[in-house]
């Protein structure tokens, strides 16, 4: 029996660019929440002969993840985990983006934690919006919360993000979500090291996914202005993402990687 490879966010975009390389040793299960978009996902795996399912499920819901855990354990070892569901701040409300990237992060790891064997690893996908957020505005004190009561965490980031007006309340949520997943994996890998887990995030810049094409100008110039001068392609990410999760990195754990095309490093060379 092939080693399992849940992949959130699987049915488009850098899940799925993931999903189709994890695909040559694992069985991918793919998740999401529109049934339709992880059928064709599925369909496009399928064509280039990786066996794999689709499991639909809301990671902002800690009763669904926990549903998936149970579904996936009961498919064999479950090795690695690739959570790339994510949202951006033109998809909903700060609420919404919040549960999503930050909640959603906190039931995936805890709830797959729990079933995954020693050698296996879970990625987390964060943003380089994450190393945006100036040191004196992370709410520190509030995200160790997230560690001991996730509903008190839950609730105190929930008003920060809500006391600012509409379109700033979900990018606020975006950034301070995705500072919170980096700050997260770090603790969460010190927590389940020593199960033999190993918990990544990756941070990444602009890339050619849906996701990226909806944020428009604004994020295509960011692209323009990095080191490379471009965006990024998803399967360029893709190799990235497999590459950490495979035992090849079975002494890497703890740290983000920050794939950007060099995005950071130009706007710390110009300021
Ligand atoms: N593209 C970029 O430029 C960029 C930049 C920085 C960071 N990122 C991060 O990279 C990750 C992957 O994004 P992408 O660019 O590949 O965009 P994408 O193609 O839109 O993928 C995001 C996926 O997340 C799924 N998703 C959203 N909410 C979910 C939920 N509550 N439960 C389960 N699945 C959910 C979506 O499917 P459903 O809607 O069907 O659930 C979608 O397939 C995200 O975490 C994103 O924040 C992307």
């Amino acid at each position: 029996m092939k080693n399992v490879c849940v992949v959130t966010g699987g049915g488009s975009g850098m899940g799925l660019a993931t999903a189709e390389i994890m695909g040559k040793d694992h069985y991918i299960v793919l998740v999401g929440r529109t049934p339709g978009k992880l059928e064709n996902a599925l369909a496009k795996l399928h064509s280039m002969g990786v066996e794999a399912e689709s499991f639909p499920c809301d990671v902002s819901s800690r009763e669904s993840v926990q549903t998936l855990a149970e579904h996936v354990q009961s498919l064999g070892q479950v090795k690695a985990v690739i959570h790339a569901a994510g949202m951006s701040p033109h998809m909903g409300g700060g609420d919404i983006i919040f549960n999503v990237n930050a909640m959603g992060t906190i039931y995936m790891n805890e709830e797959l934690a729990k079933i995954m064997p020693a050698g296996s690893c879970i990625l987390n996908v964060s943003s380089m919006s994450a190393y945006m957020v100036p040191a004196d505005k992370v709410p520190s004190e509030v995200y160790k919360l997230s560690l001991s009561d996730s509903s008190v965490f839950q609730e105190k980031m929930l008003g920060i993000v809500s006391s600012v007006p509409g379109e700033m309340s979900s990018n606020m949520a975006y950034t301070l979500s995705k500072n919170f997943v980096v700050w997260y994996s770090e603790k969460a890998a010190c927590i389940h090291g020593k199960n033999g887990i190993r918990i990544l995030s990756v941070s990444p810049g602009t890339f050619k996914t849906p996701m990226g094409e909806l944020e428009g100008e604004q994020a295509a110039s960011f692209a323009l202005a990095s080191a490379l001068g471009r965006l990024g392609e998803p399967e360029e990410i893709g190799e990235l993402m497999a590459f950490l999760a495979s035992e090849k990195c079975s002494y890497l754990t703890g740290v983000d990687i920050l794939c950007d095309g060099g995005t950071i490093a130009a706007m710390r060379s110009r300021s």
